[in-house]
């Protein structure tokens, strides 16, 4: 109940279907309910052993990664170079639907708990070969097995929401829950399920359970009236240009301050020059997404500098797709239509015209999750990603969450740290810069 009242009640919605869905709540993996002003009705449970997050992370760890590490990004982000081979031994042996917009997992084939332990059944070595270890390469059937994964569970997703559709009449869904966090699935609900618009607040998982616990108390059983609609993700800590400088003082890293007026030309310059840049202002992103608040930011216009963000100054897999952070009035330029995602949950495809012009941040299936930037809830962003513009003409920047197997940077000491055990070229603290070419 608490994932869906942070979906519904924070939303922009009257009235809405809420499909909340992840590992498991108490016994509860997936509910149905519909949301009329204060009120949210449930209308279906669906419950353990049947749970599409678990079937998930069983699939995370059949690929070697680690599900108690949130590895599940990293099927998904496979999962696009891929085939689904496997569809058909996947949607008939594992994971089914019947006439009901209902599912079922069946856990002889895979089971969530053996595979916490990586250990799978004959079966499923049988038909899919063996399991990938940890550290072991990459190969083809892996993507299959990563790709036959992700197309099952969007199909039975968008089933279950046919049904969901059927039982309110809504055209509009709210989200949550960490299923809620596949954007390649979201992207497919947009597209193609019946429901005309689609709301996920930027903390969709677990740690959204908090607002949702505030809200329920708040509208639901005290009865407040909504007043409140989470059109941004910055609700978190803040630090003024002073209090920047007086950290970076005490680091001992030499650094200049300059007014927005100069310093956002110039660190747009630094970037289309190829730099890559650590950027922290404002309030903290609630949410695991970085959206301009701190971030690394780089050249999306740059083929390589996917790579080069991967594998040199984050330390992570080749095959992570990166992200476009845009302004907000861009979107139907790069995408072929208006696109509303400021919270950089839902994937889309690039217009065909659009994708070389920013290589870093079009996946290889020819999709990317963009960041709408409003100029109105983040202006300062806004503006930065306009100098860009001017200088380049394109009206986008390359952005991932600033920090380096750890996690996100928050304060400006974390930001410090993280800048000098990297190699990134420069670090913004509200009007604060420093470059590694100065230390
Ligand atoms: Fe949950």
């Amino acid at each position: 109940m608490c994932h869906a009242a942070s979906a519904f009640l924070v939303s922009p919605f009257e009235s809405a279907a809420i499909f909340t869905v992840d590992g498991t709540g108490e016994e509860t993996t997936t509910l149905f309910s519909h949301g009329r002003g204060t009120r949210i009705d449930p209308l279906k449970r669906i419950k353990l052993p049947h749970s599409l997050g678990q079937f998930y992370s069983a699939v995370t760890n059949l690929l070697g990664f680690d599900m108690f590490g949130g590895d599940e990004w990293k099927v998904m982000g496979l999962a696009a170079y891929g085939k689904p081979e496997f569809y058909d031994f996947f949607s008939s042996r594992i994971l089914t639907t019947n006439g009901n917009y209902d599912f079922h997992v069946n856990i002889r084939v895979l089971d969530h708990h053996l595979a916490k332990r990586y250990q799978f059944s004959d079966e499923i070595l049988k038909t899919l070969g063996p399991a990938r270890h940890p550290g072991e390469p990459i190969n083809e059937r892996h993507q299959n097995i990563a790709a036959s994964a992700q197309k099952v569970l969007e199909d039975v997703v968008l089933y279950l929401l046919e049904g969901l559709r059927r039982q309110t009449g809504e055209e509009n869904l709210c989200l949550a829950g960490g299923v809620a966090f596949n954007s390649v699935m979201n992207g497919r609900i947009i597209n193609e399920s019946p429901f005309r618009r689609v709301f996920i607040q930027p903390a969709a998982g677990d740690a959204g359970c908090s607002l949702g616990a505030a809200f329920l108390t708040y509208n639901t059983i005290l009865k407040n009236r909504r007043v409140f609609e989470v059109d941004h993700a910055y609700w978190g800590p803040s630090f003024s240009s002073e209090e920047c400088a007086v950290a970076l003082r005490e680091s001992g890293l030499k650094f200049e301050t300059q007014p927005d007026e100069e310093l956002l030309p110039r660190v747009a310059r630094m970037i289309a020059g190829g730099a890559i840049i650590g950027w922290f202002q404002g309030r903290m992103e609630f949410g695991p997404r970085a959206l301009g608040n701190r971030s690394f930011l780089a050249d999306p216009r740059r083929a390589d500098m996917r790579e080069l963000l991967n594998q040199k100054v984050k330390l992570r897999e080749w095959f992570r797709p990166l992200a476009p952070s845009m302004l907000e009035e861009s979107s139907a330029e790069i995408f072929g239509v208006q696109r509303h995602d400021p919270f950089m949950v839902t994937v889309f495809k690039v217009a065909e015209d659009q994708r070389a012009r920013l290589p870093a941040v079009v996946h290889v299936d020819h999709t990317a999750r963009p960041q709408t930037v409003s100029r109105e809830t983040n202006p300062r962003y806004w503006n930065l990603i306009k100098e860009f513009e001017r200088l380049t003409g394109v009206p986008a920047l390359l952005n991932t969450s600033f920090n380096i197997q750890e996690p996100i940077v928050c304060a400006p000491k974390d930001a410090i740290k993280t800048f000098k055990g990297a190699s990134f070229d420069a670090l913004v603290l509200e009007n604060n810069l420093v470059l590694r070419s100065d230390q």
